[in-house]
């Protein structure tokens, strides 16, 4: 079906979001944006490559809703669906300029090569562009990554120190762009707990002076990036942002923040599973999921301590889904087993099984096997750069910029960040739905309801 193309000035006729007013326009995309990349490993090279190859015109951006995703206006009898890109003023991927911190003094080019993702050839095309990103020295301290050791990193007296440097860092970016968005795509932490340095920026603030032992690298980029207003993405399941302390200082300086761990493969599948199970009244007495995985991540999550904070967070998602309070008799006695195995011969290339064990009608079980053979860095990269240019546009949005955390971009997150007291939302359409409705909202369109009894009058 042919769409129509259209303005940003939308006829608003329909229902609209209930008491909430619209604080004003959403500032254009004016000028570069700059990325900056905390770790330049598998999933950043593999956007930042990717980014100069549709640049170039040499691939399609394919899993990228900012880029390929369109939205519906109006009826469906109104046919029109535009762009994502076109309905909501997002920055043009030739205005996106990256720049980022590593362990490891190697550039981009020679890290795409060492993570293996992309094939030779293509990272030949890439490599005059490529070479040209050199990461900072990082902030970096091995109790929170065992399984890492590297040279490239800042010194400083405390952290409060190390803080300073990457605000200075930021500042030095900001002369050089427009507008910067922060990203961490660096190794998962260890698990942690927040206490009581959390709680507040003052007692923050306090920690770094006194080189707490909660506060984790991953925070001292955090707190950089938001004391300076620049909108941070997390791509692992570290604790970093979710934190009061956090919370509070994204609001006050009006820089936008997200859930954590990017949604590529088993837990994306889980979430859109187990909600067709759910609507079905389908019962689940087990879910066991297994992986083989040879990369960085792989290895670094060999470490039982970086992978519990991995396996918390893929625990949560069918908890939420099935809501086993509303629903005993279906997934009460649920048994959830995630495995991750570090397995070399297989690189990015990971293998995820699930054996799930259901029950229908009258309690007769059946099993369903999936096996996705998946490439990790190749699901997570579009997710990557669809965080950042919505944490961009989010910054552009009066509504938006001062809530601190955007619920709306759950979909792309295994760990879903929500305001106090409120349970995250993980099924896939819903989050779907949450977003492009999101959009609607902040350009003064109709929200769609999927109601649809005017059709029949
Ligand atoms: N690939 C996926 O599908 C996927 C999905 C969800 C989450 N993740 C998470 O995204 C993160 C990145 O994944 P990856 O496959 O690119 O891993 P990777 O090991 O290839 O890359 C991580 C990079 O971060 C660097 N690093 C570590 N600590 C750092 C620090 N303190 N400062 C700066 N750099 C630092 C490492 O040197 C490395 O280059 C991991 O935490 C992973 O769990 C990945």
């Amino acid at each position: 079906m042919a769409t129509k193309k259209i303005s940003n000035k939308v006829k608003a006729t329909g229902p609209k979001a209930s008491g909430i007013k619209r604080a004003g326009k959403v500032a254009p995309a004016k000028g570069k944006l700059g990325v900056m990349v905390i770790g330049f490993g598998a999933v950043a090279t593999t956007m930042i490559a990717g980014v100069e190859a549709v640049r170039r015109g040499l691939a399609k951006p394919i899993g990228s809703l900012t880029q390929m995703g369109t939205i519906r206006i109006g009826k469906r009898t109104d046919n029109t669906s535009p762009l994502i890109k076109e309905f909501v003023p997002l920055a043009d991927l030739n205005d996106v300029v990256f720049t980022g911190w590593d362990i490891f003094k190697d550039n981009v080019y020679e890290a795409a090569a060492h993570a293996a993702v992309l094939d030779k050839e293509t990272l030949a095309k890439l490599k005059p562009y490529l070479q040209t990103i050199k990461p900072m020295p990082a902030v970096f301290d091995q109790y929170y990554v065992k399984r890492l050791n590297g040279t490239h990193v800042k010194k400083g007296k405390n952290k409060r120190d190390l803080a300073d440097q990457v605000i200075a860092d930021i500042k030095a970016f900001k002369k050089t762009v427009d507008r910067v968005v922060m990203i961490w795509c660096g190794s998962t932490e260890i698990f942690l707990e927040p206490t009581a340095v959390h709680q507040s920026i003052k007692a923050f603030e306090k920690g770094l002076e006194a080189n707490d032992i909660g506060i984790a690298p991953s925070q001292i980029y955090a707190y950089a990036a938001l004391s300076e207003g620049v909108p941070f993405a997390n791509g692992a399941p570290n604790l970093t942002v979710d934190t009061p302390a956090l919370i509070e200082l994204s609001k006050k300086n009006a820089a936008p923040i997200c859930g954590k761990d990017f949604k590529t493969g088993q837990t994306f599948m889980k979430t859109v599973l187990a909600p067709a199970f759910k609507a079905r009244m389908i019962g689940v007495s087990g879910w066991f999921s297994t992986n083989i995985l040879g990369n960085r991540d792989g290895e670094v999550l060999d470490d039982p301590q970086s992978f519990k904070t991995k396996e918390e967070s893929k625990l949560g998602s069918l908890e939420y889904i099935f809501q086993p309070e509303l629903y005993p008799d279906l997934y009460k006695d649920i048994y959830h087993k995630i495995r991750i195995n570090y397995y070399p011969p297989r690189g990015d290339d990971k293998e995820a099984w699930d054996n799930i064990d259901i029950f229908g009608w009258l309690g007769y079980p059946m099993q369903i096997k999936v096996n996705f053979l998946c490439r990790d860095s190749i699901l997570a990269a579009p997710i990557a750069l669809d965080l950042v240019l919505f944490l961009d546009l989010a910054k552009r949005t009066p509504e938006l910029r001062s809530r601190g955390i955007q619920e709306w971009l759950s979909f792309y997150l295994k760990s879903p960040q929500t305001a106090a007291g409120l349970y995250p939302e993980h099924d896939l359409f819903i989050q779907s739905m949450k977003l492009k409705n999101t959009l609607r909202h902040i350009m003064g369109a109709d929200l769609i309801t999927h109601l649809g009894l005017e059709y029949y009058d």
